[in-house]
């Protein structure tokens, strides 16, 4: 299988996939890990682990739509059965959404649906709550509400600040997005009728 991984900045959920992905010899491969910023961090790292990498800069198209072709164009050279969004900041049209119906998979950084957008864990502390977390789901054209694949809850502490929970939370995607990716990858994970479906001991 390929999986294709769009990304903005840092990209260690990026990592954690790319790693996954050979460490445990999934049956597949990272066929491209595109950025919509020159700069972002995550694609010189995975350009020296010698993984294709490529730019399709949002700020050179006039308007989503174009940037949104130029973007499934260049994603679909390289025919993803998987695509992942890992911290991949540009809200997408409609038509690219519809277009990976059902092979691309976010990760956001709360137990949703509660907290989607952005701000997350400051929204977390604002409202009090004891657990956060992170969520992975198929990808929808409701923003951070698509079908709900697989969660992984973190405790609150009270002396926490946003810095501090949010390292907590990305430790936990480090293990959850691997894990959910993987899934699919090995069949063991669909969306069917809009649901979730998942077979054979995905849990
Ligand atoms: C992560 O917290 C992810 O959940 C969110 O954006 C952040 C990306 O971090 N969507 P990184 O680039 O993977 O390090």
């Amino acid at each position: 299988k390929n999986i294709v991984i769009l990304l903005s900045g840092r990209g260690s959920n990026m990592r954690s996939v790319v790693q996954a992905c050979s460490a445990e010899a999934w049956p597949a491969r990272i066929a491209a890990v595109i950025a919509n910023r020159p700069d972002a961090e995550g694609l010189a790292w995975a350009a020296a682990q010698g993984l294709a990498t490529a730019v399709v800069d949002h700020r050179a198209h006039a308007d989503r739509e174009a940037f949104d072709a130029a973007l499934a164009a260049e994603i679909d050279r390289h025919q993803p059965d998987l695509l992942l969004l890992a911290g991949f900041m540009r809200i997408l049209t409609d038509g690219f959404v519809r277009h990976y119906a059902g092979r691309m998979l976010n990760i956001h950084p709360s137990l949703l649906p509660a907290f989607p957008g952005l701000h997350t864990h400051r929204q977390a502390l604002a409202a009090g709550v004891q657990a956060a977390g992170a969520t992975v789901h198929f990808v929808t054209p409701q923003l951070d509400h698509g079908p709900i694949v697989a969660q992984a809850v973190v405790p609150v502490r009270p002396d926490d600040d946003e810095a501090a929970l949010a390292a907590r939370v990305l430790a936990a995607e480090h293990r959850l997005y691997p894990m959910a990716a993987r899934w699919f990858v090995e069949g063991r994970l669909a969306l069917a009728q809009g649901r979730v479906r998942q077979l054979d001991g995905a849990s």
